[in-house]
């Protein structure tokens, strides 16, 4: 097996079979050779900087409906929030002052953030902070949205395409969604322009290694600048509730494979990597990932934002969590760095 690694190292790229033979052959030690490759080419195109990005969750209303998430329409008991403009901005100017120099802007899709109000609020965060990125991750628009959110400056779009088997996106989401669509959105953001991230969780209800290839493949050909993937872990208030949780063990294994596949793709060590193990994001790091999302939402909001169970860092300030990833790189011999750490193709 350390043969289809040899060949995944040196062409980026591996058969559907491959990949399956890979994938099912995990061992420790394939683990350790894995990543012991990815490290280096992870180091190759970005030393051992870790990138930061300052989350700002700003709204957790969502018109959907996905199985796995805890913000979905049908938890009423979920207690809803949305931060004003004035909010928004005091997250920025605290990020700033930390060091910050990228801004995810996350949230459910709330129809309440008009084309308009966010147009003001993406123009305003990059006249107060022009040497910063804006992300966006607030879900699926029409083309002429995004491209008006770009006009206002906004540099990069996350939307995870989830699973890249509509078979199985089906079984995880409302029939309302498609994968299509979702794919769709994925393209759009990419031809205007955008530094674009697609995922996927790892170890989804009815997830098979067939769906894993499918999302490897369909990785390749979008070739997007980010890539986010992370354990799922359920929510006690949806329907998948008393589902099993992904695997560490096998979200390390993909983090890897995706730094072969895609050399210099901007790869986060998740929060909820972090959250099914205490070393999950240095772990992450360690198998190929170069950038940890801190959060900067205000703490009063924190637990609100629960997309699944137990999340990390609900009590935790800025600049506590801030510190403390530093310390946690440093642990393990990376650095944080103070940039937008935007991809080496936009440099
Ligand atoms: N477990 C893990 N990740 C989840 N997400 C949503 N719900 C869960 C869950 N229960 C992820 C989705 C989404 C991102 C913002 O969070 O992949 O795209
Ligand atoms: Fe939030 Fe460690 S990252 S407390």
């Amino acid at each position: 097996m350390n043969k289809l690694i040899d060949k995944l190292y040196e062409t980026c790229t591996l058969s559907p079979e491959e990949y399956k033979m890979l994938i099912d052959s995990r061992s420790p030690e394939l683990s350790e050779y894995l990543f012991e490759k990815a490290r280096k080419v992870r180091i190759d195109n970005y030393g051992k900087d870790v990138y930061i990005r300052g989350l700002i969750e700003f709204t957790n209303y969502c018109r959907n409906d996905c199985l796995y998430c805890g913000i979905r329409r049908s938890n009423l008991n979920a207690e809803r929030y949305r931060l004003s403009k004035e909010q928004i901005l005091d997250c920025c100017a605290a990020g700033y002052d930390l060091g910050f120099r990228t801004f995810v802007l996350q949230g459910g899709e709330d129809g309440y953030y008009t084309d308009e109000k966010m147009i003001d609020i993406i123009r305003t965060i990059k006249k107060n902070y022009p040497d910063c990125a804006v992300t966006l991750s607030m879900g699926e628009k029409s083309y002429e949205t995004y491209k008006a959110f770009y006009d206002a400056g906004a540099d990069r779009y996350l939307l995870r395409h989830e699973t890249a088997d509509a078979g199985h996106y089906g079984k995880l989401h409302p029939v309302t969604m498609s994968l299509e669509t979702r794919k769709q959105c994925l393209y759009n953001l990419k031809q205007i322009g955008y530094q674009v991230g697609c995922g996927f969780m790892v170890g989804s209800p009815f997830q098979t290694t067939d769906c894993l290839v499918e999302d490897l493949q369909f990785i390749k050909e979008l070739s997007p600048h980010m890539v986010g993937i992370g354990p799922f872990i359920p929510h006690h208030e949806t329907p998948f509730a008393d589902m099993k949780a992904g695997t560490l063990e096998l979200t390390l294994f993909l983090l890897g494979m995706i730094r072969l596949i895609l050399p210099t793709v901007l790869l986060p060590a998740t929060t909820a990597l972090g959250t099914i193990h205490p070393k999950g994001r240095e772990l992450g790091i360690l198998a190929g990932a170069n950038v940890v999302m801190p959060n900067l939402s205000p703490t009063n909001v924190r637990k609100k934002y629960m997309l699944y169970d137990n999340k990390i860092c609900m009590g935790d300030e800025a600049a506590e969590c801030r510190y403390c990833l530093q310390k946690r790189m440093e642990s393990i011999g990376y650095q944080i760095s103070v940039t937008r750490g935007d991809h080496k193709s936009v440099l």
